[in-house]
């Protein structure tokens, strides 16, 4: 890919970064916490290249972020402890997790097909600007390549993503600096990240303690029990399927459901929960998929489909 463009905190850099991620392009932006790296978060295939230009070898579910209360109430349903948080906190930094609705026209690879969904509404112009023209919801995870320092600066962006994404939009530094505080309402109040907002500030809101994740009980989202994973069983890395068995290919052959005749990873990746989903709702009972290289986006492939072949309690 070329070099990534440089737009400046302009009305016309902000029209043209809110065109690219309306096509589907990767765009990075400021907001208060650190830079993001967006994509239309109604738009499978685009979503899939988050995970392609980060290298990140693992489907967690990414935070979609909006421009408005409204906005946000499109996509999942908010209780009274979640109206009262967004009211006391938005925009801000607190992202809340919460129940997907089912008509939110969601990308499953954004929530990693769970049923729900992170949302944020960041208090930054720029971001607030860009997420008005681009008029989707736009899911950010930090704008650094897996494993890396999360970036404050567009040249900290550019350090790590440069030729990987279409372009970013400079708005200088970011005034927080750390990602945002994570906290989930269902079936109570829980802090699932600490972050720039401090955890004293939203228990005094809500006038009680926050829960903990108990320990021993998953950190990485991937490994969340509700993680999604069809009710047949799974056999992996199979050339051929046995009589009886549900055929998900990746590349030219016959199969049930193809995640990408052409062989295209980031096809595959965007395929990936919903042929899945397909499946499950087939009444498929055993389901044989197709062997996926295991480099760049397959490698998260692989992690995803080897939790969901994996004996469940
Ligand atoms: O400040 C921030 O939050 C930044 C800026 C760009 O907004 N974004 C950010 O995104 O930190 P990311 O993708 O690096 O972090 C997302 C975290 C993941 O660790 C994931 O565990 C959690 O949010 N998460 C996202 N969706 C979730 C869900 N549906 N359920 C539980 N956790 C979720
Ligand atoms: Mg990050």
């Amino acid at each position: 890919m070329a070099d990534t463009q440089i737009l400046p905190p302009t009305e016309d850099g902000i029209a043209r970064a809110a065109e690219l991620l309306r096509s589907g392009a990767l765009v990075a932006f400021p907001t208060e916490t650190v830079y993001g790296l967006g994509a239309d978060a109604s738009d499978d295939r685009a979503v899939a290249g988050i995970f392609a230009a980060k290298d990140r070898p693992q489907f967690n579910p990414l935070i979609v972020h909006v421009a408005s209360l409204a906005q946000a109430r499109r996509y999942a349903v908010f209780d009274d402890t979640a109206e009262r948080l967004a009211d006391a906190f938005w925009p801000g930094a607190l992202t809340l997790v919460l129940p997907l609705r089912a008509d939110a026209g969601i990308a499953s690879l954004a929530t990693a097909g769970q049923p729900n969904i992170a949302l944020r509404m960041p208090d930054h112009p720029l971001a607030e600007a860009l997420l008005t023209a681009t008029d989707r919801p736009v899911a950010a995870p930090s704008a650094n390549p897996s494993g890396r320092i999360s970036p404050t600066t567009a040249h900290h962006v550019l350090s790590g993503l440069n030729s990987k994404i279409a372009a970013v939009l400079d708005g200088g530094p970011c005034p927080v600096g750390l990602e945002s505080t994570i906290v989930g309402t269902t079936p109570h109040p829980t802090l699932l990240r600490p972050g720039g907002l401090p955890e004293e500030a939203i228990a005094a809101c809500l006038g009680a303690p926050l829960a903990r994740r108990r320990t021993g009980e998953i950190t990485a989202p991937g490994q969340l029990a509700s993680h999604y994973a069809p009710r047949g069983t799974l056999r992996l890395d199979a050339d051929t399927p046995e009589p009886g068995e549900a055929y998900l290919g990746f590349g030219p052959g016959d199969a049930t459901l193809n995640l990408s005749a052409s062989g295209d990873l980031t096809e595959a990746a965007a395929n990936l929960f919903h042929n899945l989903h397909q499946l499950d709702a087939s009444g498929a009972t055993r389901i044989a998929v197709a062997k996926i290289p295991d480099h760049g986006l397959g490698r998260a492939i692989n992690d995803r489909l080897r939790r969901a072949a994996a004996p469940r309690p």
